[in-house]
């Protein structure tokens, strides 16, 4: 790696910890003067409690039938080709078409389609609707910022939501709709193939994991996908299994950071995403090119 780039990759680093308050560089008072801003500036939903329902209209996705992969190697490109037909599907079964949505364009997620590590949030916001680009708002930026920290870039991860489409005001899918849902994202998964998903809030974390838990009890270590026990909606949407066994490391969605930006918060989302790094690095999973 030539010095220039290694200069550049250590400068951003360092910007990306001080902006997530880790505890070896200092933090001085007012450092984060902007952040109320950028809370005020995107209502961010409740991510600690379960959304009121919508009503989905009970509809399972009973039916839906995973996608094959392959066996072997998945080329990138192989990967690419099976992700727009996951991607074709949704858009012909439009599960959305169950629950009350306020969208423009649907929002399926990008990236690397061989991913060592993937990112999975609740539901488009705003901008998101608007790009049909998962996570480019204000969270998005500092999810950007959370990955370039972690000595990675948004296009070496792979990104994408619960749910594909925006809630009304920005609301916390309900499991129903997450449920809704899930066929699509788990065979996302199961395309990619990441070693380690990051749930960002309580939505993801709960859908993948098949609890209830809050995210204190949850956070700070992994947990095996899919999950050994019987959980919700288990049986209903978890038809054929993920190619690999996945860790996940649930953390505080980065819309939740912005509102809570203490240093405290900050500290815990970085310690979990360290853990990520370093599983990753033990595993050999590159961290960039
Ligand atoms: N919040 C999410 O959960 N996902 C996005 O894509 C943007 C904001």
């Amino acid at each position: 790696m030539d010095r220039d780039r290694a200069n550049r990759i250590l400068t951003q680093q360092a910007e990306s910890a001080r902006f997530l308050g880790v505890d070896f560089i200092p933090i001085g008072a007012g450092a984060y003067a902007d952040a109320p801003e950028l809370v005020a500036a995107e209502p961010a939903p409740t991510h600690e409690e379960p959304g009121t329902p919508r009503g989905s209209g009970g509809r399972t996705p009973s039916a839906y039938v995973p996608i094959e992969i392959p066996e072997g190697e998945l080329a990138a490109e192989q990967a690419q080709q099976l992700l727009d037909e996951v991607r074709a599907r949704y858009e012909r079964d439009a599960p959305h078409k169950h629950f009350v949505t306020d969208h423009h364009n649907i929002v399926f997620g990008e990236g690397d389609p061989r991913a060592g590590l993937m990112f999975v949030g609740e539901a488009p916001g705003e901008t998101e609707d608007q790009t049909g680009r998962p996570f480019v708002g204000k969270a998005g930026q500092l999810l950007e910022k959370m990955i370039v920290a972690m000595g990675l870039s948004r296009e070496r991860v792979y990104i994408c939501n619960v749910l594909k489409t925006r809630p009304p005001n920005n609301q916390t899918p309900t499991l129903e709709e997450a449920e809704l849902c899930a066929p699509y994202l788990l065979d996302q998964i199961r395309v990619v193939q990441p070693s380690v998903i990051v749930t960002l809030g309580l939505p993801a974390t709960r859908l993948l994991l098949g609890v209830s838990d809050t995210m204190r009890a949850l956070r700070g270590r992994f947990h095996e996908f899919p999950p050994q026990a019987d959980g919700l909606g288990q049986g209903v949407y978890w038809k054929g299994a993920p190619v690999r066994t996945t860790q996940v490391m649930p953390t505080y969605h980065p819309a939740y950071l912005l509102r809570s930006y203490t240093p405290e918060n900050r500290r815990k989302v970085w310690a979990d995403l360290k853990l990520v790094m370093d599983r990753l690095a033990a595993e050999g999973t590159p961290a960039d090119a």
